[in-house]
C-alpha cells in the first residue's frame, strides 16, 4: 500500500520537477511534509466546535494513512478566538508566515470573511471552511481557492421556514445573535416563512456576540406571546439559552424552534429543558446509514464523546482533502486540478450524499429533526437537496 503510493508520488514529483516548480521532495523517504494550518476557535463560546472540527478532520485522515497524497502532514494550528479583528492577522501567520498549502477555517462568519481578503492575495493556498455560514463567502465574495465543506447561513435558515408556517404558527418572535450568522440565518428563516405563507414577524429579538445574558429577551417574549420563537445559538452559549428559555417561559404554549446548531453537541449538557424541541439540520446522529454508525462509533472511540455536526464537517473536510490530494499525488502546486478535484467532489457520508455546487458550497439535505430522550431524531426530510442560490458569485 504505502509502496504504491510512493511510486505513484515519485511519478508525480518526477513531473512537477520537469515543469519547472520546486520538487515537493528531497530525497527518497524524506517526502516534505504537507502543511495544513486550522485556523479555528480553541477558546470561548465556540472552543468546542474547534476541537471537534479537528477531532472529525484529524480522525478522517488517520483512517487514510494520516498522509495527503503520500506525502506526511503537518498541522500548524492557531487560536482564532472567534475574533473578526484578528482574522486577517491570523490567516496573514499561516498562509504567509507558515506557508501552508491549506488552511481549514474557521467557525465564526466573521472571520471567515476576514480570512478571504487573504486568500484572495494568495490563489496557491487553498481554504476549506469547515463550518462558518457566511453567506457572502460562496456568493458574493467566492473565490476559485475558497471551499465550504458545511453549509450556507442561507440554507439553514431558510429550511425552517416551511416548517413552523406549516405548523400554523403566525407570529413568530426570533432571536439570535446580532452579527452575520444570526442575521442571515433569521432573514432566510423569514423568507422560507413568508414563501410558504408564514407572513411578517412579530418582533425581532437581539443579543450581542458573544454573550449568554438571556434574560431581558426572555422577559420580552413572556410579554408578546408569541405563537412560536425561531432561534440561533451555538456553543457553550446554546447550553445557557436553552436552560434559560425553559426556565423562564412555557414551552408547551410558546415553542422553541431553530437551526440545528440549538441542539449540537448541548444534548447532555442540557437535559430535559431540550426536549422535545424542532430543527432542521444537514446531518443528525441518529441517521441510520452504515456511513453515519460507522462514524459515530469511530468519533466516540477516538475521541472518547459522541460525535455532532462540527465533528461530520471536520470529517468531510478530510475527505475532501485526501481525495484532491490523491488526485494530483501529492502534488500541492498543481493548484488548478486540486480546484478540479474538490470542485467535482460528490461525497456519501455520515450526512447522507452532497456535492459541491458550481459556487463551493455544498448541495445538501435538510433534515427535520425533534430531540427525545438527549438525541435529534429525524422525522423526515424538510427539504431535499438545497443549493444556495449563490447570487452574486462570479468564478
Ligand atoms: C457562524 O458564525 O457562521 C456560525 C457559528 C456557529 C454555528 C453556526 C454558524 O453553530
Amino acid at each position: 500500500m504505502i509502496a504504491t503510493s510512493r511510486r505513484r508520488f515519485l511519478a508525480g514529483a518526477a513531473a512537477v520537477t520537469a515543469a519547472g516548480f520546486v520538487p515537493t521532495r528531497f530525497a527518497i523517504g524524506n517526502q516534505a511534509p504537507v502543511k495544513v494550518g486550522l485556523m479555528l476557535p480553541y477558546t470561548g463560546v465556540y472552543a468546542q466546535l474547534g476541537e471537534n472540527i479537528t477531532s472529525g478532520l484529524t480522525m478522517s485522515l488517520v483512517g487514510h494513512g494520516n498522509r495527503l497524497g503520500g506525502r506526511p502532514i503537518e498541522y500548524v494550528k492557531v487560536d482564532d478566538e472567534s475574533n473578526p479583528a484578528k482574522g486577517v492577522d491570523n490567516a496573514t501567520k499561516l498562509v504567509k508566515g507558515k506557508e501552508v498549502d491549506f488552511v481549514v477555517g474557521t467557525v465564526h462568519s466573521g472571520v471567515a470573511m476576514a480570512m478571504t481578503k487573504v486568500m484572495a492575495k494568495s490563489p496557491k493556498a487553498i481554504m476549506l471552511c469547515p463550518n462558518a455560514g457566511a453567506n457572502a463567502l460562496t456568493r458574493e465574495a467566492c473565490l476559485p481557492n475558497v471551499f465550504r465543506t458545511s453549509f450556507s447561513n442561507w440554507q439553514t435558515g431558510y429550511s425552517m421556514g416551511p416548517v413552523i408556517a406549516q405548523r400554523g404558527h403566525k407570529r413568530v418572535v426570533t432571536l439570535t445573535w446580532n452579527y452575520a450568522a444570526g442575521q442571515e440565518m433569521v432573514s432566510a428563516f423569514l423568507d422560507g416563512f413568508k414563501a410558504a405563507g408564514g407572513g411578517e414577524p412579530a418582533e425581532q429579538l437581539w443579543v450581542d456576540f458573544p454573550d449568554s445574558e438571556f434574560q431581558p429577551v426572555l422577559t420580552r417574549i413572556a410579554a408578546l406571546k408569541p405563537d412560536a420563537v425561531f432561534a440561533f445559538f451555538s456553543g457553550s452559549a446554546a447550553v445557557k439559552f436553552l436552560k434559560d428559555y425553559d426556565a423562564a417561559i412555557d414551552r408547551t404554549q410558546i415553542p422553541l424552534y431553530g437551526t440545528g446548531f440549538l441542539t449540537e453537541g448541548v444534548l447532555a449538557a442540557v437535559g430535559k429543558a431540550a426536549e422535545g424541541i424542532v430543527t432542521t439540520m444537514h446531518w443528525a446522529e441518529t441517521l441510520k446509514s452504515s456511513e453515519n454508525i460507522l462514524f459515530m462509533g469511530d468519533f466516540r472511540k477516538v475521541a472518547g464523546r459522541v460525535a455532532d455536526v462540527f465533528a461530520v464537517q471536520g470529517w468531510d473536510t478530510g475527505t475532501l482533502l485526501y481525495r484532491a490530494m490523491d488526485a494530483v499525488k501529492g502534488d500541492t502546486g498543481a493548484t488548478q486540478a486540486i480546484i478540479k478535484a474538490m470542485e467535482d467532489a460528490e461525497v456519501t457520508g455520515p450526512r447522507g450524499v452532497w456535492r459541491m455546487s458550481r459556487n463551493h458550497n455544498p448541495i445538501q439535505d435538510f433534515y427535520l429533526r425533534r430531540v427525545e430522550k438527549g438525541q435529534n431524531l429525524v422525522e423526515g426530510v424538510a427539504v431535499a437537496q438545497l443549493e444556495d442560490p449563490g447570487t452574486g458569485c462570479k468564478m
